[in-house]
Parts: C-alpha cells; sequence; structure tokens
C-alpha cells in the first residue's frame, strides 16, 4: 500500500521518459481539443508542490497527474499505464515535488515548468 506523505528524490534514479506536451494538443489523434489520453501524463500544475518530508520516510510521487492527493498517489493511475515513483527522503525538511509531470528529475521540480 501506498503512503500518502511527501518525499525527497532518491538520487540517481532514472530518468522519465520525455513526456508529450498534453497543454493545446492537435485534436487531430482524436477527440475534442484539450482531450488527455489515458497515455498522457496530466499536468497537475505548472509549479512544484513544497512538502516537509521525514529523513528514511518512503513517499510515492504521483507520475500520472490524476491524483487528487498531490504530489502523491491516491490510485487513480490505474489503467493509464503510469505507476507512481517511489522516493525515499535522504534527508528531513522542504522538498520540491514537480506538478507539472514533466520533469527531468523525478520527483522534484527541475524548472521544466517554466517552458511548458
Ligand atoms: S513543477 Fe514540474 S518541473 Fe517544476
Amino acid at each position: 500500500m501506498h503512503r500518502t506523505r511527501c518525499a525527497v528524490q532518491e538520487v540517481g534514479g532514472p530518468p522519465l521518459p520525455r513526456a508529450r506536451p498534453v497543454a493545446n494538443r492537435n485534436p487531430a489523434g482524436g477527440g475534442p481539443a484539450g482531450e488527455v489520453a489515458m497515455s498522457d501524463r496530466v499536468i497537475a500544475q505548472k509549479a512544484p508542490f513544497k512538502v516537509d518530508v521525514v529523513a528514511g520516510e518512503t513517499y510515492w510521487w504521483c507520475v500520472c497527474g490524476r491524483s487528487a492527493k498531490q504530489p502523491f498517489c491516491d490510485g487513480s493511475h490505474k489503467g493509464t499505464g503510469f505507476a507512481p515513483m517511489k522516493h525515499v527522503a535522504q534527508t528531513s525538511g522542504p522538498a520540491f515535488f514537480c506538478g507539472c509531470k514533466h520533469t527531468q528529475r523525478p520527483p522534484l521540480c527541475d524548472g521544466t515548468h517554466q517552458s511548458l
């Protein structure tokens, strides 16, 4: 079962695959403009979530962007092909979890949201 407290990035984790922007998508692929396919990550917000984490605690970062408990997983990824990312905080204190789901340094913000 997932814990829903916040977390800090495990150092050296693999980067996420490059996500396609979901805002202003060309609807030629089907569906009305603005529709988000289940295979796309959703931008929860174009800013990081600041969370005070506890060293040694495990956190499950929402990768799909559909969780109502951002930035953490609530199980809403089911059927999307995404899975939450485990993160064990190395130190206690504030952590800035990516809210746009496009960071290249998951689960933490790397500033990518500024170009979306
Ligand atoms: S919120 Fe995603 S990179 Fe900053």
